[in-house]
């Protein structure tokens, strides 16, 4: 049988997650939840201008993910964030979350979480470029042992729900801040490879997402590239197409001055990445119940 290797198409990659969610859930099964719940939590001023404002979503693995926590420049440092934060643990608790997660930058909050009982579960240097980023956890499964911030500017904050729109000002505001404090990627490139048999079918594939960084001369070169899908289909498994693919991207990224390759894997998975000279930089234990959550990463050279 001989088998091509084309560019994948956006219905090739959701094929491929369906099945990488499928796989997951053949491990760990997943909750009750028929699917994952996303959260707007909004703080407004007496003239209902949002103020502060979180994005989470909780999974089906029982964890919360803390995607977006900004509070308005003006605000800051009265107590605010740490009152969405705690807000927003108590949503996950009730929705039955052990764990909350997220990822900030050092020109972001790190000291920030660890007040409020965060830890540092992964480092990844140059992301973005430059930067370093860390991948933060807190059990939530233990005692709540109070809020940290001792500021409060004396008024009365309301914490609400938001809306769909609330979340999208939240993410312009939070993506502002980082604009001015860090050198961010100018776009991201989003393409794949896979491997189809003489019909056509598809046997296996890849999926990445490169940060793009425009240098002074105009050139555009990869920064990190960003592994979002590593499929083969079950039959086809031990027949060295996920490393084919894998060294295809790596290849590639390479070619256009890429710095390294970046995935999260659960631990059963991390074995073939090892043996490709990925190591471990992050590891969330019992994440999810009963396993370790790795982020890897391999420098290009
Ligand atoms: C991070 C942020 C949400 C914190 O909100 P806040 O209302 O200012 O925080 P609080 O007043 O609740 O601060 C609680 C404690 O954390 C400290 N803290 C606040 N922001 C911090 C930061 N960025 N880094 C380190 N420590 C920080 C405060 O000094 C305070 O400590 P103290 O009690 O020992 O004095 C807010 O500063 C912000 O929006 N920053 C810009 C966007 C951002 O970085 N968001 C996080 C993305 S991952």
């Amino acid at each position: 049988m001989k088998y091509e290797m084309l560019l994948t198409t956006p219905d090739d990659v959701e094929y491929m997650s369906e099945k990488l969610d499928a796989f997951y859930d053949s491990i760990v099964p997943p909750s009750e939840r028929p699917s994952t719940e996303g959260y707007v939590l909004k703080v407004s001023d007496e003239n209902g201008n949002i103020i502060g404002g979180c994005i989470a979503y909780v999974n089906s693995w029982d964890i919360l993910r803390i995607d977006t926590l900004w509070v308005d420049e003006h605000h800051r440092k009265c107590g605010l964030g740490s009152k969405l934060l705690e807000k927003i643990e108590y949503v996950g608790r009730e929705k039955g979350c052990y764990l909350s997660t997220l990822g900030t930058g050092d020109f972001q909050a790190r000291g920030f979480y660890e007040k409020n009982g965060y830890q540092v579960c992964g480092t990844v240097e140059n992301s973005p470029q430059g930067h370093v980023s860390y991948s933060m956890a807190k059990r939530l499964d233990c005692p709540i042992l109070g809020t940290v911030s001792n500021h409060d500017d004396g008024k009365l904050h309301t914490i609400t729900f938001g809306t769909e729109e609330d979340g999208d000002f939240i993410d312009d505001k939070l993506d502002e801040y980082n604009c001015s404090h860090a050198t961010l990627p100018n776009r991201y490139e989003r393409f794949g490879k896979k491997f189809v048999d003489e019909q056509g079918n598809l046997v296996a594939g890849i999926f990445i997402r490169a940060d793009i960084y425009r240098t002074a001369n105009g050139t555009d070169v990869w920064g990190a590239a960003n592994v979002s899908v590593l499929w083969v289909e079950e039959r086809y498994r031990n027949e060295r197409f996920g490393s084919k693919l894998l060294l295809d991207i790596e290849r590639t990224a390479k070619e256009n001055s890429g710095d390294f390759i970046l995935l999260d894997v659960l631990d059963c998975q991390s074995t073939f990445f090892l043996k490709h000279g990925y190591r471990i930089v992050g590891e969330i234990q019992n994440c999810p119940r009963g396993h370790r959550w790795y982020t890897m990463k391999k420098l290009l050279e």
